[in-house]
């Protein structure tokens, strides 16, 4: 039976076919609800409903409990309407993506922390309490407590995950009190504090057009995120992306990417070293961008790096024909702690979830 689910209090509707849980009738409308594991295990995609039934499907008591059942809620991703309209709250009044408020001080440990290329440092941290929940794309800010070195951003290089494991990538700057603490003084088993998620570079996941992603350096671990999340969710137009460091010595995360190249048809990724000669790619992106992809138009283009690297890729994009509503960046430039936003705050997410 066709459905419409109506999102309250906007009173917004989307198509829901007889085969589509609520959740893919949702993204397939350009709705990003929350979402992880897609199986009924992370409680990621809890809505309340308020009028209309459904069929709940398995869902795993610890993502829905019977007081969640008792109080309406249900788990989006595994439920499938059984009545012609579904209302559910969608909690905001113009029916856009809900950013997740930042929190502050949110206790990790460091589970693993390891030289993962020349000067860049991998670190995996567990949540010791209620994890982060954050979109692909977004970054935390991590510091020392005290005297230690004032809190600096971090993207995520990983979408989320139900466990809350979140791993950033931190390249040593000789001048970043930040970094060199990250790199000379933590350690495996430490505690860290974090605040966050902030940032607006996440994914729209009603996206169906070719993507490029351009990334310098660990502007490589945002790029991650996104990359991690549209493709677990089984996004089909061509993904191409293109990665810059400066020598072999210095590529992240070979192993991760030839596995992603291999697992899926429809990814394509280069490599080109800046300050060395192989039998690939040489040279900076924006001067190979014209020559490997000279027509860009329709493609959304998701660019991460130094603000040098960001604004001379953007460049090159609209040289080959992107249009500037679909450039899409971040740059890694020194900046002041965040304002916290109001937890209310809504936001027009960029392509590509
Ligand atoms: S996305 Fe994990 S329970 Fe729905």
């Amino acid at each position: 039976m066709a459905t419409v689910i109506r999102l309250q209090p906007s009173g917004k509707e989307v198509p829901c076919s007889e085969t589509q849980t609520v959740l893919e009738a949702l993204e397939h409308a350009g709705y990003a609800l929350p979402n992880n594991c897609r199986a009924g295990a992370c409680g990621e995609c809890k809505c309340r409903v308020l009028s209309g039934t459904f069929e709940q499907g398995f869902v795993m008591d610890m993502a829905l409990s019977g007081e969640d059942r008792a109080a309406g809620f249900g788990l989006m991703c595994m439920a499938k309407a059984t009545s012609s309209v579904l209302e559910l709250d969608y909690g905001t009044a113009d029916a856009q993506p809900k950013l997740y408020p930042p929190r502050e001080g949110v206790p990790f440990v460091i589970i693993d922390k390891l030289m993962r290329a020349l000067g860049v440092v991998e670190l995996r941290l567990r949540p010791l309490a209620d994890r982060l929940r954050y979109w692909p794309g977004q970054y935390i800010m991590l510091g020392g407590q005290g005297e230690a070195p004032p809190p600096r951003p971090y993207s995520m290089a990983n979408a989320p995950r139900p466990d809350g494991e979140i791993t950033l990538l931190v390249a040593r700057h000789e001048g970043g009190q930040t970094s060199k603490w990250i790199h000379d003084v933590l350690a495996e088993g430490d505690e860290v504090f974090v605040s966050g998620p902030y940032g607006t570079f996440i994914g729209d996941v009603s996206l169906d057009a070719p993507v490029l992603c351009l990334a310098g350096g660990t502007g490589l671990a945002p790029i991650l995120a996104l990359a991690d999340a549209a493709l677990r969710r089984g996004f089909a137009p061509p993904v191409t992306l293109v990665y810059s460091a400066r020598t072999e010595a210095e590529v992240y995360g070979r192993g991760l990417l030839t596995y992603w190249e291999r697992r899926y048809p429809n990814l394509t990724i280069k490599t080109t070293l800046t300050r060395q000669r192989t039998d690939g790619y040489s040279g900076r992106i924006p001067q190979l961008l014209e020559r490997l992809y000279p027509d860009l138009a329709g493609h959304r283009v998701f660019i991460a790096g130094s603000p040098q690297f960001v604004a001379d890729c953007a460049a090159a994009a609209l040289r080959c024909g992107a249009e500037a509503r679909h450039i899409f960046t971040e740059s890694y430039f020194p900046r002041a702690a965040p304002a916290l936003p109001e937890p209310s705050r809504l936001l027009s997410p960029s392509p590509l979830g």
